[in-house]
């Protein structure tokens, strides 16, 4: 018979499924945190290195480790000639996200050490995706652009190296600031969705490539990480400032969902979105396109928010992915390039989350409501069926 239908939790909302140490979403109180320290001061005060390195030891790392660490991610800072010729070969028009799926599958199958299953081998691994993901998609997108390769820079920090790969130009100090910051900030987030994937996957024991692979698949979703990509779309479908306002009423009216808005967890506005927010106010103002793409998304945060309270819908607030996308247009990013840099920053959390799935493993197996057919119906033979 059916099984029991009070087990039943939609989105597995309120679901606790697993402990974790890497990070925790306080979602009444707007408040997030990476092994205890809260997304503000590492966002102020750290590097993507530094925070990378929290989230893969549990503690922030003095100078010594901090070299060490950063040595290892330089010494995987290369693709090997293949994977360029492989990425020189992908359709141009195929979306980043694809070409991320696809390469890293391609690097787990240029791994020699794919089949060691040791715990140092799987760390080395881990710290060659990190190191290799941002390369795959400037490589293509130097590709597609038609403009000369830029090779990797040894001299650089991982977000500096990151915009000069895809840009071919010099970052100033204040963009490698801001786009740290962005990194910093989507590195990890409790159980999302793209979480849950890597570690439903590295339940298997599927090989940590693969984990990070379907996590990509995830985080490309529009109610995922693919949200940011559609926010600037929204925001550049709309001329001027006088047109936000019956923009918006239109998607309330016709109950459409409003990109970069809501979350399952957070009752307030989502902390992210605030430090996002306040960096592009100050990075933007020299340019005036930015400003005004800047005007248009305070205007529509706004009067997003005027409208959802009216309809006492007093819980959906902006989430990271509304600002970050003013934020990399402001960079220079593509815009199928914003959910890419979400991959970059998030695979830093989805690779921990694989090491702290292994420790105690169990595979996930839930179940699901039985509602089809009546059970034990006729058996057919071919030419009996209509
Ligand atoms: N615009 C309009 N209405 C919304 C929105 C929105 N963005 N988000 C939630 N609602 C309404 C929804 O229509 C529903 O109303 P009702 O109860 O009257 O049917 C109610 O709020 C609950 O929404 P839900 O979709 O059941 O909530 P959820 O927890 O299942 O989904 C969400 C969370 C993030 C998928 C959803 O808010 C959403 O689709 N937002 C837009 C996409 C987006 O910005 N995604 C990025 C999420 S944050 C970063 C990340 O994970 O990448």
């Amino acid at each position: 018979m059916p099984a029991n239908s009070e087990n039943y939790f939609p989105g597995l909302e309120g679901v606790n499924v697993d402990t974790t140490r890497l990070s925790f979403v306080d979602g009444q109180k707007g408040n997030l945190f990476y092994c205890g320290y809260s997304i503000e001061d590492l966002a102020e005060h750290c590097n993507f290195a530094e925070v990378a390195y929290l989230l893969l030891h549990g503690e922030l790392p003095n100078q010594q480790q901090i070299d060490s660490f950063q040595e290892e991610l330089l010494a995987e800072r290369y693709l090997d000639p293949h994977l360029k010729s492989i990425i020189t070969l992908t359709p141009k028009d195929g979306h980043p996200m694809a070409v991320l799926q696809a390469l890293v599958a391609q690097l787990a199958m240029h791994d020699k050490e794919i089949a060691d299953r040791s715990l140092e081998a799987k760390r080395r691994k881990a710290i060659r995706i990190i190191a290799k993901l941002p390369l795959v998609v400037t490589y293509f997108e130097n590709v597609r652009t038609g403009m000369r390769t830029v090779e990797p820079r040894m001299d650089l920090g991982h977000a500096a190296n990151y915009l000069w790969m895809l840009t071919g130009e010099e970052p100033t100090p204040e963009a490698v600031k801001v786009f740290d910051t962005a990194l910093t900030l989507h590195m990890d987030h409790g159980c999302n969705n793209s979480t849950f994937t890597c570690r439903v996957v590295s339940s298997t024991e599927a090989d940590i490539y693969s984990a990070v692979v379907a996590a990509i698949g995830s985080l490309s979703g529009p109610l995922h990480g693919g949200a940011n990509e559609r926010v600037i779309h929204m925001l550049e479908s709309i001329e001027e400032l006088d047109e936000v306002e019956p923009f918006i009423d239109a998607k309330v009216a016709s109950k459409e969902k409003i990109m970069g808005f809501g979350h399952r967890v957070y009752k307030v506005m989502d902390p992210r979105a605030k430090i996002l927010r306040d960096l592009a106010g100050k990075f933007v103002v020299a340019d005036p396109e930015m400003d005004k793409c800047l005007k248009k998304a305070n205007l529509f945060y706004k009067i997003t928010e005027e409208r959802f309270q009216a309809k006492g819908k007093m819980d959906i607030w902006p989430n990271v992915d509304f600002f970050s996308g003013v934020l990399y247009k402001a960079l220079g990013l593509p815009r199928d390039f914003f959910t890419p840099v979400f991959a970059i920053s998030r695979v830093v959390g989805w690779v921990a989350h694989h090491f702290e799935q292994m420790e105690d493993n169990r595979i996930y197996r839930p179940r699901f409501i039985y509602e089809g057919a009546e059970l034990g119906r006729k058996f057919k033979k071919m030419d009996k069926r209509t």
